[in-house]
């Protein structure tokens, strides 16, 4: 039998039918609450609200649990690639090979921009942030592409879906070229999608570039941990913005500038920031802790905390795992020296700084879970408290970072504005609110204003 609860207000009592997912998560379903009750629910940051049913992703933030269609993260990071993982968040289910080749095929040859898309760079001013840009460019996407936009339309959706995972990092590396007054180079098809990705950023016409495997393989994982995590910021602006039936590219450009904000995607590029604004201080990270620990200082610990989270974010943990291999093991002198070479010094240089932001990082994260403040408000490091360092290794540049994020996130936009589109009980989402200005007021006129 299916559960109820019970809700007693002004001498009447309504059943609530309670539903439940797959892994006993449950909620009570207010869809009648209004027209039973002329109640409505008041939950600001929606912190008790469920937006959506969804068979997309699993987090379990008390336990520290995320799975892609019921696979653990942890063996996505392991064994699949960043096209597989879009596939799988995308269609439902891993792809054969046949499926895969299809699809590879597919977000490989889209790869491309419209010629005329590129004059769009020479209008923005001299560097302006590459999250504005990238969300601008994917608006306009659909501009070149008027005619096949119909939401409805299964064929038109699975060209939309090409295309946005082939041109978003061509787009993503041309804002970083354009800032730094390079030539925009044209993507390299024969490449996986982060190799491709990593030489249309850091290859110029003057020299001969090689894709250093080992930081293509390691965007591939960065890239699969961004790649989903149900309804975030950014994915419940996508989801909003679809639901008037609006087009993929410009629910997905809203996506990213909701993704671009410090409390979300920008935190990455937040955390290097307050790293070496914690060095360049010199007064230790015990200061910045206590900042953030003083109700009257509104400073906060980037990287620390998040709102489903009470536990590690399985993600900083192979993050983690991952910044210690490349800043140690795998000798990242060698291959910073082969992603650019041009400037050996600089790059030694910019290993030092790593490094150091990196033992501070550390030094941080130790203090922070020992700290009765941290651990009571259950404050963990998240996902963006590491990326940055390792992107940072990478070569990518700072402001580069939360596009880095977009760039993973992309697949799970995608699969949620799907799923969003088809469900059964789809409705263009409009919340409601509780009035709290003037009862009434009479209009004064100019004169007797004070
Ligand atoms: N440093 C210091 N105190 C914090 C922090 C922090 N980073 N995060 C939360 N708190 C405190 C907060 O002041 C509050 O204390 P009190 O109960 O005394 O008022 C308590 O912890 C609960 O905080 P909240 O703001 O109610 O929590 P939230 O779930 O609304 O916010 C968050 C989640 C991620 C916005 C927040 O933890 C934060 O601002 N973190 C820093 C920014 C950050 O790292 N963002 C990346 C999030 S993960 C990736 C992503 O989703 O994009």
């Amino acid at each position: 039998m299916s559960k109820t609860a019970k809700l007693i207000f002004e001498g009447k009592t309504y059943e609530l039918p309670v539903i439940e997912g797959t892994r006993d998560e449950k909620a009570l379903d207010v869809s009648s609450l209004r027209s039973a009750t002329g109640l409505i629910t008041f939950d600001p940051g929606y912190v008790s609200t469920g937006s959506c049913k969804s068979s997309i992703t699993f987090l379990d933030g008390e336990k520290g649990i995320l799975l892609y269609r019921g696979i653990p993260i942890e063996t996505l990071a392991e064994k699949s690639h960043f096209i597989e993982t879009a596939y799988l968040l995308i269609y439902g289910h891993l792809p054969n090979r046949k499926e895969m080749d299809y699809f590879s095929y597919h977000v490989t040859r889209h790869s491309m921009l419209h010629e005329s898309i590129k004059n769009f760079y020479d209008g923005f001013p001299s560097n302006p942030h590459p999250m504005a840009v990238c969300s601008a460019v994917v608006g306009a996407l659909g501009t070149f592409y008027q005619d096949q936009l119909n939401v409805l339309d299964e064929r038109e959706i699975e060209i939309s879906i090409h295309r946005l995972m082939a041109k978003l990092p061509t787009i993503a590396a041309y804002s970083y070229k354009k800032s730094i007054g390079q030539a925009l180079p044209y993507p390299d098809n024969s490449l996986s999608y982060t190799a491709n990705f990593l030489k249309m950023m850091f290859s110029n016409p003057c020299e001969e570039y090689q894709v250093d495997p080992t930081v293509a393989k390691i965007l591939n994982i960065l890239l699969i941990l961004h790649a989903d995590h149900e309804q975030n910021c950014s994915t419940s602006a996508v989801r909003l913005v679809g639901s008037s039936r609006c087009n993929l590219y410009a629910s997905v450009s809203a996506g990213i500038y909701a993704l671009w904000g410090p409390l979300h995607g920008g935190a990455n590029q937040a955390v290097i920031e307050m790293l070496q604004k914690i060095i360049e201080d010199g007064g230790g990270v015990k200061k910045f802790i206590d900042k953030a620990k003083d109700p009257n200082d509104p400073f906060r610990l980037v990287g620390f905390g998040h709102r489903v989270y009470k536990n590690f974010d399985p993600r900083s943990k192979i993050i983690k795992n991952m910044a210690h291999e490349i800043l140690g093991e795998l000798n990242v002198k060698e291959s910073l020296s082969k992603i650019v070479k041009s400037n050996i010094d600089d790059e030694l240089e910019k290993l030092n700084i790593e490094e150091s932001l990196f033992d501070v990082a550390l030094e941080l994260e130790e203090i922070a879970l020992k700290d009765d403040y941290f651990i009571e408000r259950k404050l963990y490091p998240n996902v963006d408290f590491y990326s940055g360092i390792i992107y940072q290794a990478l070569g990518i540049p700072v402001n580069m970072f939360p596009v880095m994020f977009a760039m993973g996130r992309l697949p799970g936009w995608i699969a949620q504005w799907k799923e969003s589109q088809a469900d059964e009980d789809f409705k263009i989402g409009r919340p409601r609110q509780i009035y709290t200005g003037n009862a009434s007021a009479e209009y004064i006129p100019m004169e007797e204003r004070k």
